[in-house]
C-alpha cells in the first residue's frame, strides 16, 4: 500500500505539543495528517484541531478524516494567514500550533514536477492555485533574479554561470520540463545530486513564498498561544531551521539594546522560552527507517506571557 508520508519525530514533537489534553490545536502542516492522527489520539473529547494545508491530496484526505472525527476542522490556506482564518471561526487563543515544513514524501514522489528524476512539466507549486509556478520562473526570470534565488535559496556555487547558462538557452526555446532543466543544471554544475537537489529546492521555495509564509506563519502562532501553549517546529534544510533559531532568539529576549548600553531603554519582554536549547534530532533508527527524517531539526518553544 502507498504511504502518503511518514510522519517524521511523531511522538517526541507531540509529546512537546501537549499541554492541555482540553485544548485547542493547529497542525499548520497537515500533509498525509500523521501528525494530526497522533495529536487527536491524545487529547480528549472537547479538545480541537485545525489544520491547514495548500495541497489539494491533503484537503481530501483531511476531508475523509473529519467524517468520522468531530474534533478536526480543516482549512486549505497557507499557515501564513492562520490567524486571520481562526479569527474568521471566533478563535482568538490556542494552546499549541505545530509546523512540520517543507513538502511531503506524496509531494515529492507523485506531484507533479517535483523532481529531477521524473521527465515532467516544470511545476514545483505545492498549491495548485497559485499562479506562477517553476516554468514561469525558469522561463522569464532575468540573469540577475535567477542567479540569486539559486544563490540565495540553494546556496548553490555555480548560481551565476547556471543563471546565465539558462538565459542563453532560453534563446533558442523554453524549458519546458524538469529534465530539460535537469541536464543543463547537470552540464553546470558537474553531475552532483547535490547541486540538482539544491537548484529544485531553491525554484521550490522562489514558486512558494516558503521562507516568508513559515517567518509571518511563525509571528501569528506566537501571537495567538495561551501562556503555557507551545510552538512545535521541524525544519529539514538550514535556510528554515535558521529562521526558526533567530525568531525564538528574539522573542525570548528581553533586551535587545546595544551591548554598549548601560541601561536597558529598549522595552523589549520576552514573549517565549526556549525549551529545546539544542534542536531534537531523529534516532539512528528512525534515520534508517525513514530516509527523508535525516536532516529534521525539531525546536520548541513555550509561551510565557
Ligand atoms: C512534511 S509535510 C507534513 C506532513 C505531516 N506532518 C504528516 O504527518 O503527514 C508538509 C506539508 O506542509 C504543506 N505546506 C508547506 N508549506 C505550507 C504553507 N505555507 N501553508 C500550508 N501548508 C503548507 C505541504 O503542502 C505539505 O503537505
Amino acid at each position: 500500500m502507498m504511504v502518503y508520508h511518514q510522519p517524521v519525530l511523531l511522538k517526541e514533537s507531540v509529546d512537546f505539543l501537549v499541554t492541555d489534553l482540553g485544548g485547542t490545536y493547529i497542525d499548520a502542516t497537515f500533509g498525509g495528517g500523521g501528525h494530526t492522527r497522533e495529536l487527536l489520539a491524545r487529547i480528549s473529547a472537547g479538545s480541537r484541531v485545525f489544520a491547514f494545508d495548500v495541497d489539494e491530496n491533503s484537503e481530501t484526505i483531511a476531508n475523509g478524516l473529519a467524517l468520522r472525527e468531530n474534533r478536526l476542522h480543516f482549512v486549505r490556506d497557507n499557515f501564513a494567514n492562520l490567524r486571520e482564518v481562526l479569527q474568521q471561526k471566533g478563535i482568538s487563543s490556542i494552546n499549541g500550533a505545530l509546523f512540520d515544513l517543507g513538502v511531503s514524501s506524496h509531494q515529492f514522489d507523485y506531484e507533479p514536477g517535483f523532481s529531477y528524476r521524473r521527465e515532467e512539466r516544470l511545476d514545483l507549486r505545492m498549491d495548485r492555485r497559485l499562479r506562477v509556478s517553476a516554468y514561469d520562473i525558469v522561463n522569464t526570470y532575468d540573469t540577475e533574479r535567477l542567479a540569486d534565488v539559486f544563490f540565495k535559496y540553494g546556496e548553490e556555487p555555480r548560481s551565476r554561470s547556471l543563471a546565465n547558462a539558462i538565459v542563453k538557452q532560453r534563446a533558442k526555446g523554453k524549458f519546458d520540463t524538469t529534465i530539460q532543466l535537469a541536464d543543463l543544471v547537470n552540464r553546470i554544475c558537474g553531475h552532483s545530486v547535490k547541486s540538482l537537489s539544491r537548484i529544485f529546492q531553491a525554484i521550490r521555495i522562489e514558486v512558494n513564498g516558503e521562507l516568508q509564509s513559515l517567518s509571518d506563519g511563525l509571528d501569528a502562532a506566537i501571537n495567538l498561544l495561551l501562556r503555557g501553549g507551545r510552538i512545535v517546529v521541524l525544519t529539514y534544510h538550514s535556510l528554515e531551521d535558521r529562521i526558526v533559531k533567530e525568531k525564538f532568539k528574539y522573542e525570548s529576549a528581553s533586551c535587545v539594546c546595544p551591548p554598549s548600553s548601560i541601561i536597558c531603554t529598549c522595552g523589549k519582554v520576552a514573549r517565549i522560552k526556549v525549551i529545546t536549547r539544542k534542536p531534537v534530532v531523529p534516532t539512528a533508527k528512525e534515520a534508517i527507517e525513514n530516509r527523508r527524517s535525516r536532516s529534521a531539526k525539531l525546536r520548541v518553544a513555550e509561551k510565557v506571557v
